[in-house]
């Protein structure tokens, strides 16, 4: 029997539930912008983060709002990972100030602190920690580094529901994004939200949010079938021969048709900003994003589940196994033989960062990216691979992965 494949981008947490909730919403058009969906998803995180919660179209539309409203001198420099997504620096760009990309080190994918410690200067307002793909920053540290007077925004794309011995993530800096985003902890296919304790700054952020034109409608139709169509194309994937597979050919067929719409717009690696953004959450995704969000505890107890395998097969013992990882990253010797063995038995495994900032080179410059900035992160992103942690992975799955990269581990 063809066994399912395991496709780390594709749709990862949804379950049934979500996708009668996507379908129904499909057939509902007239309540797609239902203000309550979106009152409701920020209720929720407002209270379970003290604090106020502003949703937007994504996280860097949320994060842009914010770095807007701080109104800080044009010279002004935001500290950001290199080894990261391009789209938090290019809201950094939109907003008029200067991204600095500071090093990763090796233990925790989490900032170089010598590297970090150069790069702070006068000009520094804002810095952005990551909890890279679920290891905690250490934020008191940070914060003895940068001083009171800079901004530290904890950015919560691979580490909601997660927390470190400080505290619980998102509430231990000024603010924090979130995205809900279709690989990150929790989808709404797309979305993001800002958590912040400023109460004057989110007066004037819900201000700004007021006045933008709603999150388009075409585009709140193709979010909704996404999730849809990863049910036509997954169980399809490899059914066929080499690279023509159905499911392949569909994902072709889809995205020619703009039907599984795109995460990042093509005028974003030109550092552009699309007309359209930032925007609103689109109500009904917020609902979508709320169901998850109802779930976040069983998702990220899967998460430590699946990462505790992991730490037995490969036999490492130096990293916690109850962080929450999105994915769980290792270093191997040849990816390209580590993707070529595991895509041989259905398994795709996730590429994050194989680029400085994800993005192709003829974006650095763009990006204001120094080439030879951050060797670390320009090293890794040639040996790293992710390896799944999500909801639909079956802890043999898990174990039959291990058992494959295990030979290539650095
Ligand atoms: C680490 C990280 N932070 C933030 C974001 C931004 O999320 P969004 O796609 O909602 O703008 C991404 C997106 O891919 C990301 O990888």
């Amino acid at each position: 029997m063809m066994k399912r494949p395991i496709l780390i981008a594709a749709s990862p947490n949804t379950q049934s539930d979500d996708i009668a909730i996507a379908f129904k919403g499909i057939l509902q058009p007239w309540k797609w912008y239902e203000p309550a969906y979106t009152s409701e998803l920020e209720a929720r995180f407002a209270l379970d983060f003290n604090s106020e919660a502003i949703t937007f179209d994504s996280a860097r539309s949320a994060f842009y709002a914010y770095l807007k409203t701080l109104d800080l001198e044009p010279d002004s420099e935001v500290i950001l990972p290199g080894f990261s997504c391009m789209v938090v620096a290019n809201a950094v760009l939109w907003a008029g100030l200067t991204p600095i990309f500071v090093d990763c080190n090796e233990v925790d994918y989490n900032y170089d602190r010598d590297d970090l410690k150069e790069k702070i200067s006068e000009r520094t307002r804002v810095i952005v920690l990551q909890h890279s793909f679920g290891f905690p920053e250490n934020i008191s540290k940070i914060r003895s580094l940068v001083g009171e007077n800079v901004q530290i925004v904890e950015d919560l794309a691979h580490s909601l529901g997660g927390t470190s011995q400080e505290g619980r993530l998102g509430t231990l800096a000024d603010a924090a994004i979130i995205t809900f985003g279709i690989e990150k902890v929790i989808s709404g296919v797309r979305g993001g939200m800002l958590l912040i304790r400023n109460e004057e700054l989110a007066g004037k952020i819900r201000e700004m949010r007021a006045k933008l034109p709603r999150f388009p409608f075409l585009k709140t139709f193709t979010a909704l079938l996404n999730p849809l169509l990863w049910e036509l194309i997954i169980p399809t994937y490899n059914l066929g021969v080499g690279k023509f597979t159905l499911g392949r050919m569909m994902t072709a067929l889809f995205h020619a048709l703009g039907l599984l719409g795109n995460m990042i717009e093509t005028c974003e690696y030109k550092a552009c900003k699309p007309n359209w953004l930032p925007s609103p959450i689109s109500p009904i995704l917020a609902r979508l994003a709320l169901n998850q969000y109802e779930k976040l505890e069983q998702l990220n107890k899967h998460r430590c589940e699946i990462v505790s395998i992991y730490l037995e097969e490969l036999g490492i013992i130096d990293k916690k196994e109850n962080n929450v990882f999105l994915r769980f990253p290792i270093l191997v010797h040849d990816r390209c033989e580590v993707t070529a063995i595991t895509k041989a038995q259905g398994i795709v495994l996730g590429d994050w960062y194989k680029s400085i900032l994800y993005a192709p080179k003829s974006s650095l410059d763009g990006l204001k990216y120094v080439p030879g900035s951050c060797p670390n992160a320009e090293d890794f992103a040639n040996k790293i691979v992710n390896l799944p942690t999500h909801i639909r992975l079956e802890p043999e799955q898990a174990r039959n992965i291990a058992k494959l990269v295990k030979p290539y581990i650095l």
